[in-house]
């Protein structure tokens, strides 16, 4: 007999618990539309089937997860599952002072209040909302300078989340005195999940140490990241996803992390630099908000859940299965002529409703009215990236967003590829309906962030 090589890519698990999934008919999802306002955010999680709204704190953990937590100690100060927390991040990451938190935003938070002040800007890829909102916060200016293939929806690039160095190199010799630090976020959520390749990431690092300034990763998805490297860049087929990362994080003096994602965990995160001081001024700051720095805002059992999960993250079995469960719906929806981000991402398949539905005017909210149609047509929930997010300008006035996409992310290890194909179905009989799919009007919004609190009405109600 010769050596077999299966060409199907099969989920690397086998499931031991599950948890039942409710099924509602079209007339009561109108109904329960309608109820929360037709705002998806305000829909009862068990009135949805299959639930892409984020990949963030949704997946499913492993019985050696488990183990863990139910092993973890919940000492207030010193406690054991502390130093195994902080011994996989040393490992993984390389950085000296590690730092838990809650989440990623509380570590984005403590970071910006101890670097940066008033008028100083802080470059990145893409900054996503909460790190745009932190580096706000104390006054600071975002500068988003991924490359320009990264903002063409259809373009093909391998690395589309790639910062722009000529404009990086640019912007840091004119205003370097107000740059207090350089940011990189693995994978670019806000631009589709898009990779930064090696390169980029030590090109970063150049035009950081060459002026001094300190150059942190948004670590969330450094994953997935990994595997786009190890797949597509040349050097690192042989690499495993461990040593890539390690590689990736040794350009860098410190990183931010959301351990919802790439952490394999419900809750939790972690900041984590090399410097001495800045660690100092992190910890105090961390002691008024977060906690005592051997717990930061999480239990013992979620430090093991991290400590664990990592590792889980960095398999390179489960990012094959991963990737390409992404890419999976993303083939079948381009086979389907369906307008999306290409090539797909490594957490969430990014529809391009602008695209889409061209009847409906930005003001009107095309995405929004693809997501609630996905959510009517199949009680599929996703998440509008569009202007009901975007469009509140400071000044009151409402300008249309750059995009309308309908972002449909992956729940780490949480649905099998029939829920895929199923998903597939949905979009697909929600694409062919589409000159029946009409607009929305806002009838109430908060001041801030007014996509998770905002009721709307349908303006040619969808039929
Ligand atoms: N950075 C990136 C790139 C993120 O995607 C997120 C969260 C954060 C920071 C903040 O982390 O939620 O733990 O405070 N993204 C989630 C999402 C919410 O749905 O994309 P957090």
């Amino acid at each position: 007999m010769q050596e077999f090589h299966a060409q199907t890519i099969i989920e690397p698990f086998r499931v031991r618990s599950v948890e039942p999934i409710q099924f509602t008919t079209f007339a009561e999802r109108q109904q329960k539309l309608a109820a929360a306002g037709y705002n998806p955010f305000l829909l009862r999680a068990e009135d949805v089937l299959i639930d892409m709204l984020t990949d963030s704190g949704t997946g499913a953990m492993s019985s050696r997860q488990w183990a863990g937590m139910i092993a973890s100690d919940e000492s207030y100060a010193g406690a054991a599952s502390f130093y195994k927390f902080e011994a996989a991040v040393q490992d993984i990451t390389g950085f000296k002072h590690v730092i838990p938190t809650h989440q990623g935003r509380a570590a984005e938070n403590i970071l910006f209040h101890s670097i940066a002040k008033p008028g100083d800007i802080i470059p990145n890829n893409t900054h996503f909302d909460t790190t745009r909102a932190h580096v706000e916060n104390v006054g600071a200016i975002p500068r988003d300078l991924v490359i320009s293939e990264g903002r063409q929806p259809r373009l093909i690039h391998p690395f589309k989340g790639n910062m722009d160095i000529a404009q990086l190199e640019a912007l840091v010799a004119e205003h370097h005195e107000r740059i207090p630090a350089i940011m990189l976020t693995v994978t670019n959520n806000s631009g589709g999940g898009q990779p930064v390749s090696m390169a980029n990431v030590r090109a970063v690092s150049e035009v950081a140490r060459r002026y001094g300034i300190p150059f942190f990763i948004d670590a969330c998805r450094f994953a997935e990241n990994a595997w786009f490297i190890k797949t597509r860049e040349d050097g690192y087929a042989d690499k495993t996803p461990l040593e890539i990362a390690r590689e990736m994080f040794r350009y860098a003096d410190g990183c931010t992390m959301s351990a919802k994602k790439d952490g394999m965990a419900n809750i939790g995160g972690f900041l984590a630099v090399n410097d001495d001081d800045l660690a100092l001024r992190c910890r105090n700051l961390e002691i008024l908000t977060e906690g005592f720095p051997t717990y930061g805002g999480m239990a013992g059992y979620d430090l093991e859940a991290i400590a664990q999960g990592l590792y889980e993250a960095l398999d390179p079995h489960y990012l094959r299965y991963r990737i390409r469960s992404i890419a999976y719906l993303g083939d079948k929806l381009t086979a389907a002529g369906v307008p999306i981000i290409q090539p797909t991402g490594g957490h969430a398949v990014y529809i391009d409703a602008g695209e889409l539905l061209p009847h409906i005017p930005p003001l009107q909210y095309p995405a929004w009215a693809f997501n609630n149609a996905l959510y009517l047509l199949g009680g599929v929930r996703g998440v509008e990236i569009g202007t009901v997010m975007f469009g509140m300008q400071p000044d009151g006035q409402e300008k249309a967003a750059a995009m309308e996409l309908v972002r449909l992310a992956f729940p780490r290890r949480a649905y099998t590829q029939s829920h895929v194909d199923y998903l597939a179905e949905v979009i697909l009989a929600a694409y062919q309906q589409r000159q029946q799919i009409g607009g929305y009007q806002l009838v109430w919004q908060s001041p801030v962030l007014r996509h998770f609190t905002a009721r709307l009405a349908p303006i040619a109600a969808p039929n």
